[in-house]
């Protein structure tokens, strides 16, 4: 495998003890990763593990290139296999679900629990006309509820889009309009810091430009709602919507290629993109990753810390753990809150085994140093995992000696909205070197190529692509296959592009360079320039406005955001007269309006100019480089880049 030893500190290569190596599901990473040479050998056999209704004819279907499909003719339903399945196999007690909050309440759903719960709302739903293909949109926090109703959607074939609770109303009438819900699933608040955040109110202000929303669903969460005197006519409690329906729900006969869901996420344009999966091949990406990296047994207790808001919340948080009949903890608060000993003590009280969360979160609280962690036993910790940004050496190795407690192997997963699943990762037996997430992963095929899309050799830095077709790949950007060709398959022919950039060493280990695009990842979420850019424009004092991500030690990025004011304005100084606050002030508080609390601004400056390329385009890499002192060359070249 890799050289070990004489390496220095920061490229020593970390083995895994003896304790993982017996247990991992995978012993050997080599032999697994030839075994996934052949995608569709490899893919199909993953897929036995799941239960089919009825097996599909053709496993890969390249026909329509770019628009692969897998598992061509076969009938699955995701529900069934996360949920039903397990309850005929042992599983019925088995806890599912543990939910747990900042304020020390615990919920456990079992299987068998699960199972009505999810059997109830799906027949609610189906009651109110919500057929197979139809699209239901939620907003709500992390709680039992927003598990339930993705998985009854799935049981029913309906289209679930999940919308991030720390987006603002004209994010979510983007996408219900995009979508066209019929139904939207909310809550009357959620916890956070020791308050209550409403979202209903955000609801209501969406879909008053929603022409498409039918019903609104409650979610009576913090406990605001005594009865529904306070909901309009086409607003009900959950509860109340699932009063007295039956607790059976036959699974839908959903085809292999059914869309499942559709997650928005930022371009490097300004509208959101609605990234579109579907049910077959994503179940069996998602179900084979997290089994092999996280080496899944029937003991474990698993806690990703993503919200189902995200990606990762779908893939990881939820279903995946689910399909493998495992116990996923989900949990609804910040991670400093009560105090930055809350995870320590939420995996201390479980026992959680398996530990799943973002370098950012890990940056913010190792600035506490011993101080909360050292209180907790994290000893029931076997593997962790990294997700969402480079993970930088300092936090690598404090999450595995704090949290590891130098015992526990760190998966830094690489993968995407778009991906579905982990593409580049370790297993737990692998030889880690902190900063890169390994190879690949058996089944997936990287290329790192130049502008013409030829591999750039051993070292080198360029352009990550994706070179075979794998299960979980998106399907499509909804409504817009125009689009999905040109973000992903249009500038390296037969490549996906990822975005991002990567070299790859002589070991064969990726190390991701970061975006090569405008899009921002901040504390690990994902924003587009362009986004924040029309935000400051849409306001009445900004003529133009250029957003670039600033290197920073906690969050990976700020977003650094450069203005030209209309005449008369001055940052310093209120937009109008009486406002008791500088037009700064105002303007964060626009953006914040606009986009929702997810974006938070770092540093905002005023100037004169931007840079511009001859055809007016702004030239962020030059604002960028400057920001960060590198030497700018000659500029000229950067025209029309
Ligand atoms: O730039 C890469 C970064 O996050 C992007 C994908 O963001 P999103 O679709 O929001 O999904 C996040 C969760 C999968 C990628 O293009 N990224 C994700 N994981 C890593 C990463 N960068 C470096 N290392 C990672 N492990």
């Amino acid at each position: 495998m890799t050289k070990n030893n004489s390496l220095k500190e920061d490229n020593k290569v970390f083995s895994p003890n003896t304790q993982v190596i017996e247990s991992a599901n995978i012993k050997d990473w080599d032999k697994e990763i030839h075994k996934g040479k052949d995608i569709e050998k490899y893919w199909s056999m993953e897929a036995e593990q799941l239960d089919w209704f009825k097996k599909w004819d053709t496993i890969l279907d390249t026909s329509e290139e770019p628009f692969y499909k897998w598992f061509v003719g076969g009938k699955i339903n995701l529900a069934y296999n996360a949920v039903d399945r397990w309850i005929e196999t042992g599983k019925r007690n088995k806890i599912a679900i543990l939910y747990a909050n900042e304020l020390g309440d615990e919920i456990k759903l079992s299987y068998f629990e699960l199972y009505r719960e999810v059997n109830k709302m799906a027949n609610a739903l189906l009651n109110l006309g919500i057929k197979k293909g139809d699209s239901v949109s939620l907003y709500l926090p992390m709680c039992p509820e927003l598990v339930i109703t993705m998985l009854a959607c799935t049981k029913i074939g309906a289209i679930h889009s999940a919308i991030y609770s720390g987006l603002s109303s004209s994010a979510v009438a983007e996408r219900v309009n995009n979508i066209e819900s019929k139904v939207v699933v909310t809550a009357d608040g959620t916890y956070r810091r020791g308050k209550v955040i409403p979202l209903k109110p955000i609801v209501d202000e969406a879909i008053e430009d929603c022409p498409t929303v039918e019903n609104v669903v409650v979610v009576n969460h913090t406990g605001k709602y005594d009865g529904d005197e306070e909901l309009k006519e086409n607003e009900i409690l959950y509860d109340k919507f699932l009063e007295g329906v039956e607790d059976s729900c036959e699974a839908e006969n959903t085809d292999a290629e059914d869309p499942l869901f559709v997650l928005y996420t930022s371009g490097s344009t300004g509208k959101p993109k609605g990234v579109l999966h579907t049910t077959g091949g994503y179940m069996v990406g998602i179900a084979t990753t997290l089994r092999n990296i996280f080496d899944i047994h029937d003991d474990d207790l698993w806690w990703s810390t993503a919200d189902a808001g995200w990606i990762t919340g779908h893939s990881y948080t939820i279903y995946a753990p689910l399909l493998l009949g495992s116990t996923t903890l989900i949990f609804e608060g910040a991670p400093d809150y009560p105090d930055p000993g809350i995870w320590w003590k939420v995996i201390e009280k479980y026992g959680v085994t398996k530990f799943y969360t973002a370098p950012t979160a890990v940056r913010h609280l190792m600035r506490y140093g011993d101080e909360y962690i050292g209180k907790y036993n994290l000893d029931s910790i076997k593997v962790l995992g990294s997700v969402g940004e480079p993970i930088n050496y300092e936090a690598w190795k404090w999450m595995y000696d704090k949290i590891g407690n130098g015992k526990a192997p760190i998966m830094d997963t690489w993968w995407q909205t778009e991906t579905g699943m982990h593409m580049i990762s370790p297993l737990p037996v692998a030889g880690l070197k902190p900063g890169s997430a390994t190879k690949p992963l058996p089944g997936v095929h990287v290329a790192v190529v130049d502008e013409e899309g030829d591999p750039v050799g051993v070292g080198k830095r360029g352009y990550l692509t994706i070179a075979k077709p794998w299960p979980s790949m998106l399907r499509g950007l909804f409504n817009d296959d125009k689009r999905y060709k040109e973000e992903y398959w249009n500038t390296f022919p037969g490549l996906f592009k990822t975005g991002d950039m990567a070299k790859i060493d002589d070991d064969g280990y990726v190390w991701i360079q970061g975006r090569s695009d405008d899009v921002l990842k901040i504390s690990g979420h994902r924003i587009g320039a362009v986004e924040v850019e029309e935000a400051f424009n849409s306001h009445p004092a900004v003529n133009e406005t250029a957003v670039i991500g600033k290197e920073d030690p906690v969050k990976g990025q700020i977003i650094k955001s450069f203005l030209i004011l209309n005449e008369g304005y001055d940052l310093d100084k209120p937009y109008e007269e009486g406002d008791e606050f500088p037009l700064l002030n105002t303007l964060k508080l626009h953006v914040r309006h606009t986009l929702g609390p997810v974006a938070v601004l770092g540093e905002t400056v005023s100037v004169d100019s931007l840079p511009k390329t001859k055809s007016g385009k702004i030239m962020r890499r030059i604002l960028k480089a400057k920001e960060e002192g590198e030497d700018l060359g000659d500029t000229s070249t950067l025209d029309d880049l």
